[in-house]
């Protein structure tokens, strides 16, 4: 057993489950706590320290000097197995250039594709890990990974793997999404792809990810051609996820809960009707990703309104060289924050537990409470609120994984 004592204050979303509407609100705030945790990894007990089993024989006990203990993050939607930078793209929308444009001139997901095409396995994970890395540094300890820079069945078997070994290689927990429907590849026709992801792509790598996406947009996949290539997927095993209504509205959050998908991404041009089916699906999490409205210089996405529909959101980097090159929970919370009119702690619970519940993981994940995994990250900030008052600037003392310190300070 091991103990972390001397926590001034922890700060915690509560449940096994998504919270919704104003539940996201309710955090737990402790005062002078301290979590014990087994030999597993998993939490024995959290909560005030004077209310700690006694008796207990043979423990660590590790003094937290009266730091702020928050769960760690849960980034929920990433593209961050990739090879070579986009910046040039960055430039072309500074002046003024739109992502469906710079796209047709040959930018876009396609020029991600050549860059890892033309890779091994080992030269993605060599230029990916140093994004995982930072991003448990900044505080994130389960990170969802999609492939779809790949477009065939061997280069996305490539970002899968690499996805899994930089999983290996660091103490990041990752999540695998399969997401071959990213964009048509030059060389095939819109349905010769499609029928390719139904009866090549799906079958060989089902094993190989636990979630399969589509992006469901205006000059991407069709709600007909999702609806197919969720169906197979589905029926090979796979939990489902969508790209929806990012570019324009194409009734792509009906579609997520429709399917039952676990999450319905981005929603930048949800309509009223969309909301309707987020707020009333069981499973169905609205997962926002602020920083890639940021860098579209889009309009931010209505948490505020998805929330008091009674909506369950979720907030995520969707770290990718085109649409968002960050791998910082904190300023998605920030953004939260100061974009969507979330309160700070709605985006809390959003960054964790509700992402944690995108990724089917809320039983164990997203919360500092007993039975689940030890994943929490200790900040010197004076309270909660603090974390996304401090725009773009990192208090992480110490990124604990399991228990065990894995980023920071070694307390
Ligand atoms: O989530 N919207 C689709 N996919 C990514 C962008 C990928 C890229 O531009 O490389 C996203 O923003
Ligand atoms: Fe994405």
């Amino acid at each position: 057993m091991k103990l972390y004592y001397n926590i001034r204050k922890l700060y915690t979303p509560r449940g096994f489950s998504a919270r919704r509407g104003a539940a996201m609100g309710r955090i737990e705030e402790i005062h002078n706590a301290a979590i014990l945790i087994r030999d597993d990894g998993t939490i024995e007990y959290a909560g005030p320290a004077e209310g700690k089993p006694g008796g207990l024989p043979r423990m660590t006990e590790i003094d937290c000097r009266g730091l702020v203990a928050l769960p760690g993050f849960v980034d929920s939607h990433t593209h961050a197995v990739f090879a070579g930078e986009r910046s040039l793209e960055f430039t072309l929308r500074a002046e003024g250039r739109s992502y469906q444009e710079i796209a047709a001139m040959g930018g876009g997901i396609r020029s991600s594709v050549e860059h890892v095409r033309a890779a091994s396995v080992e030269d993605i994970v060599n230029y990916s890990q140093p994004f995982i890395e930072r991003a448990l540094a900044l505080g994130t300890t389960t990170m969802e990974i999609k492939s779809g820079y790949g477009l065939s069945t061997d280069s996305e078997r490539k970002l899968l793997e690499a996805a899994k070994l930089v999983g290996e290689r660091t103490a990041m927990e990752v999540v695998r999404t399969y997401i071959g429907a990213h964009a048509v590849p030059k060389d095939k026709s819109q349905s010769e792809y499609v029928t390719e992801i139904i009866e090549e792509q799906l079958p060989a790598l089902h094993k190989k990810a636990e979630f399969c996406d589509v992006f469901m947009d205006e000059g991407y996949f069709t709600r007909e051609e999702t609806i197919r290539i969720c169906e197979k997927a589905k029926s090979l095993g796979m939990k489902i996820k969508l790209h929806a209504d990012e570019l324009a509205e194409t009734s792509g959050a009906r579609t997520a809960a429709e399917l039952t998908a676990f999450s319905a991404d981005h929603l930048l041009k949800i309509s009223e009707d969309g909301i309707r089916a987020l707020a009333a699906s069981e499973r169905t999490i609205a997962t926002l990703l602020p920083i890639t409205a940021l860098s579209l210089r889009a309009p931010f996405a209505q948490a505020r309104k998805m929330i008091d529909a009674g909506c369950a959101v979720a907030i995520a980097t969707d770290c990718n060289p085109g649409s968002s090159m960050s791998e910082n929970m904190q300023f998605v919370v920030t953004l939260g924050v100061i974009g969507m009119q979330m309160t700070p702690a709605e985006a809390l619970t959003a960054a964790t537990l509700n992402g944690a519940a995108s990724l089917d993981r809320a039983a164990t994940h997203g919360s500092i409470e007993r039975n689940k995994v030890a994943d929490f990250v200790l900040y010197d900030i004076p309270r909660l609120e603090y974390l996304p008052y401090h725009i773009a600037v990192s208090d992480v003392v110490s990124v604990i994984k399991r228990g065990e310190i894995v980023s920071g300070e070694r307390l």
